[in-house]
Order: structure tokens, then C-alpha cells, then sequence
């Protein structure tokens, strides 16, 4: 089986895998890092979102091979030892979850919604772009407040 080797969450990690192997089961099984969920199998849901090179991706539709010699950050690479990223932290502080399994997927959309669209957010941008992510516990509206909020920590901590 061929090798592949990127680094993930700041340490360079490789492992055998087949050819269709997803980025997504890389991560989960090759790697134990299970805060990256697989929610559909139809590139639906966004429980599987990860930055890849700095941008989001579904590990569900990306092959691990693909990511050969890639940067890659996951949700458990976001916080900073104890101290939670922005975006966590705003998804605590405003009740932004419920059974929290789509919640790995939204925060690292989130981030990278940041990256793309800046720290000041209104609802509207929200709600559009958060249209490859779903919540099975419908509890949208604190996640959109979790969102904005969290763009705007970021923004003071830039
Ligand atoms: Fe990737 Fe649903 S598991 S979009
Ligand atoms: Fe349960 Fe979103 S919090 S699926």
C-alpha cells in the first residue's frame, strides 16, 4: 500500500493507506483524531470540515493521497493548549450546541468563513454560507450567534 506523509495539527505524521482512502478516515482511524465526524455520505453535512493549506475542506471527498506534503489542522489542533480557540469558546459561551456532532465541522467552517469574509459578520452571511453544514438538532440560531460572535474575538485577537 503507498505511504503518505503531511502534517497534521503542527506534527508530521504518515501511514499506509489505499489509494481511495479518504482524509477523513486517515484522520479517524489511521490517526485516533475522532473530532472530525462522518455525518452523510453524500458531501451533505460538513461534520467532516478540516483546513487543508488554509482552506476548507470535507475530508469525506478528499482523498488522503491528495494530501501528500499537506498542512492540515483539525479540530483538536485549534485550541491553544488549555485555552480554547475564539470560535470554541464563542460556541460555549452562546449555547452553540446541542448533542454537538455536527459542532467540529461548523467551528472549523467558521474559521475559515473568518479567513474568507473578515471578523465583522452579519446573520445573512451567516446563514448563506453555512449552507454545506448541517445541524441535525436544528439549533441554528445560537449557532449563528456562536458564529458572529466568535468572527468578532478573532478580530480583536488579530
Ligand atoms: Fe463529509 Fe457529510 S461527512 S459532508
Ligand atoms: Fe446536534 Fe448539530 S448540535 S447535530
Amino acid at each position: 500500500m503507498p505511504n503518505v506523509s503531511m502534517t497534521v495539527n503542527g506534527s508530521p505524521v504518515s501511514g499506509e493507506v489505499e489509494g481511495r482512502t479518504l482524509l477523513v478516515h486517515f484522520l479517524r482511524e489511521n490517526l485516533r483524531l475522532t473530532g472530525t465526524h462522518v455525518g452523510c455520505d453524500t458531501s451533505q453535512c460538513g461534520a467532516c470540515v478540516v483546513i487543508v493549506d488554509g482552506e476548507a475542506v470535507k475530508a469525506c471527498t478528499t482523498l488522503a493521497l491528495r494530501c501528500e506534503g499537506a498542512d492540515v489542522t483539525t479540530i483538536e489542533g485549534l485550541a491553544d493548549a488549555d485555552d480554547l480557540h475564539p470560535m470554541q469558546a464563542a460556541f460555549r459561551d452562546n449555547h452553540g450546541l446541542q448533542c454537538g456532532f455536527c459542532t467540529p465541522g461548523m467551528v472549523m467552517a467558521a474559521v475559515d468563513l473568518v479567513r474568507r469574509k473578515g471578523p465583522d459578520l452579519d446573520e445573512a452571511t451567516v446563514r448563506h454560507e453555512l449552507e454545506g453544514n448541517i445541524c441535525r438538532c436544528t439549533g441554528y440560531h445560537n449557532i449563528v450567534k456562536s458564529i458572529i460572535a466568535g468572527a468578532a474575538a478573532m478580530g480583536k485577537q488579530a
